[in-house]
């Protein structure tokens, strides 16, 4: 649907031109011309590491961004992964978002553990240690990373040893601490508003928020909302 979505539509064009609607041919023209796409296919579901391995030989010997699509970060004027980039431009390595959450939220997550002495830039922090999903009670922080990544090329052979870890699945995590032993990464509290749609009510409020902040779509839903009598 993506790879259709930004190519050229020759039968929705001559539509379009027959009907001399030039607003949408101008919005057509401008999605063909936005982004070039490869597609890579994960066969198997091996884990998230593995997801991100199948896609090497495609990204090559250059620092890439990973975005988990289950994510969302809203920011009116820099994009969650521009951040990242930036702070990756700077002082190099890998660079992970990461937020605060409430401790009983912990278990759902990669959590990190800083490196002392305090953040190298506004936000930016040297990360010692990574490790996912931990019981609250066994968690080293309250810092979680979230689904935007920028990964030096490093990640790859670091991949490539990481043997299956929790669930049986080859987890970025675990290839994130073999890293780590290797080359620096960095944890940046981005600026920014993060959406998760990973579970039904995350994906309904989600684009309910979306919506209200659209003005085609937030007057009619804001009306129907004033209609809802909540307890
Ligand atoms: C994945 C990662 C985890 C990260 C999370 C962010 O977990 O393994 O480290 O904190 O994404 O959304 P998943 O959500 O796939 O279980």
């Amino acid at each position: 649907a993506i790879e259709d979505h930004f190519d050229v539509s020759p039968e929705l064009e001559a539509a379009l031109l027959r009907k001399g609607d030039r607003a949408r041919l101008d919005e057509l023209a401008r999605i063909e011309g936005m982004a070039r796409l490869s597609f890579v296919r994960q066969q198997r579901a091996l884990g998230l590491g593995h997801a991100v391995l199948v896609a090497k030989d495609i990204v090559g010997a250059e620092p890439f961004g990973v975005m988990l699509g289950d994510d969302l970060v809203d920011h009116p004027e820099q994009p969650c992964l521009g951040q990242l980039i930036e702070a990756q431009a700077r002082f190099g390595g890998s660079v992970l978002a990461v937020m605060r959450v409430p401790r009983e939220q912990v278990s759902r997550y990669g959590v990190v553990t800083l490196e002392p002495g305090g953040p190298v830039a506004p936000g930016l922090h040297r990360m010692r240690d990574v490790v996912e999903k931990p019981h609250p009670d066994e968690a080293p922080s309250d810092l979680v990373v979230i689904g935007r990544y920028v990964f030096s090329p490093g990640i790859f052979p670091a991949l490539e040893v990481t043997p299956a870890g929790a669930g049986g699945e080859i987890q970025l995590t675990d290839a994130i601490r073999l890293l780590l032993r290797q080359e620096p990464v960095y944890a940046l509290e981005f600026a920014g508003m993060r959406y998760d749609t990973g579970d039904p009510v995350g994906l309904l409020t989600t684009s309910l928020a979306y919506a209200l902040k659209r003005p085609d779509l937030a007057p009619g839903v804001k009306a129907f909302l004033r209609t809802l009598r909540l307890d």
